[in-house]
């Protein structure tokens, strides 16, 4: 462990000691099994293999300096799993199991929580598969869902400063009555193009506007979007839109601090009436954007005039952050502490 420059993690995988994996055979849930391996043994005909029945979860835990382990917002995560299994008809894990894996693989894992102050976190990454064999396009009849953890950095490694983000309308990342509302692969499988293009274009990510109609805006990435216009949080809302922990959480601090939100559909044109913008999500929670390029118009909207992110934005990022790091009063009961 001596060995770990936790200042320095990227966002990215890493060897642990345990995970834990629970099998759904015949409709039932089994035993709750621990695996020091990193490896899970499939069935060549697993329908996560073949028909894409597989949908995961990202969330964080952190330890504060007041020596305590919070988890943050633990259900909504689970709740969520519960949709995306839902709409993919996979076998749903019950929250209490879910919760029962969480606290498991955390104490197994406690010492790769990393130190507070670092920015870094131990994330976990919850998945659901189906497991069992089909050949013809069938949902499968046996599932498994597992939860692995490791120490992560920040996302983006700009950390909390501005990043560059181009507008895409040549790729979509989900149908219109599709799966964007779930957290299933393929979506990502999807948006894997464009953002290595806008990664080589010179931007942090894409932001995908919506794939009826191309005229409003969806997704940030892995992330959702946010616009701050005077004393207005804005945030689009669509079916074709991931619902964000996060973005649930600082439009709730939003509220909380006298702004006015509004979740609505968010045109193109509109961000060049934002003060401020954003993408938001487990992995940075705030990531500012100072410029956002349409890649087919050539058009540019900028923000973050004098190079940092915006005040409300900053306010926002520092507020969440510390709840979750449990240097703010969690008013709002968001984190089990892991006793
Ligand atoms: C497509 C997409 N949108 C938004 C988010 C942000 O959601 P959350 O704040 O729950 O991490 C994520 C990450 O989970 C995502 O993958």
């Amino acid at each position: 462990m001596e060995n770990i420059d936790w200042g320095k993690l990227p966002f990215g995988y890493f060897k642990t000691d345990y995970n834990v994996r629970c099998y759904n055979k015949n409709g039932k849930w089994g035993e709750i099994e621990i695996s020091s391996s990193e490896y899970i043994n499939l069935h060549i005909a697993a329908t996560c293999l073949h028909y894409g029945q597989e949908c995961f979860e990202g969330m964080k835990v952190f330890r504060g300096k007041d020596g305590k382990i919070r988890v943050f917002r633990w259900e909504e995560n689970a709740k969520r799993m519960q949709r995306s299994c839902e709409g993919i008809m996979m076998a749903q894990p019950p929250l209490e199991l879910f919760r029962e894996m969480m606290i498991k693989v955390i104490k197994l894992n406690e010492k790769y929580i990393p130190p507070p102050g670092l920015g870094a976190a131990l994330y976990l990454r919850p998945l659901t598969i189906g497991s069992g064999p089909q050949v013809g396009v069938k949902p499968a009849e046996e599932y498994m869902f597992m939860i692995f953890a490791g120490p992560v950095g920040p996302y983006f490694k700009e950390g909390f400063n501005p990043v560059n983000v181009q507008i895409v309308r040549d790729y979509d990342r989900t149908a219109p009555h599709g799966t964007g509302h779930i957290k299933v692969g393929g979506n990502y499988a999807a948006s894997l193009k464009p953002a290595d293009r806008a990664k080589k274009e010179g931007f942090s990510t894409v932001l995908f506007v919506d794939s009826k109609e191309n005229k409003y805006l969806d997704e940030a990435g892995p992330a959702n979007f946010f616009g701050i216009k005077g004393n207005i949080y804005v945030t689009p809302d669509s079916k074709t839109i991931l619902p964000s922990i996060t973005n649930m959480s600082l439009r709730e601090l939003a509220k909380d601090m006298g702004m006015k939100v509004e979740m609505r559909a968010v045109p193109v044109e509109e961000l060049e009436e934002f003060d401020e913008a954003g993408a938001c999500g487990t992995a940075a929670v705030i990531s500012p954007i100072k410029r956002i390029v349409d890649r087919e118009t050539g058009k540019e909207y900028t923000y973050c005039c004098n190079g940092e992110a915006g005040p409300i934005s900053t306010r926002l990022f520092k507020t969440l952050k510390g709840i979750q790091e449990g240097e703010i009063e969690d008013k709002f009961g968001w984190n089990m502490i892991i006793e």
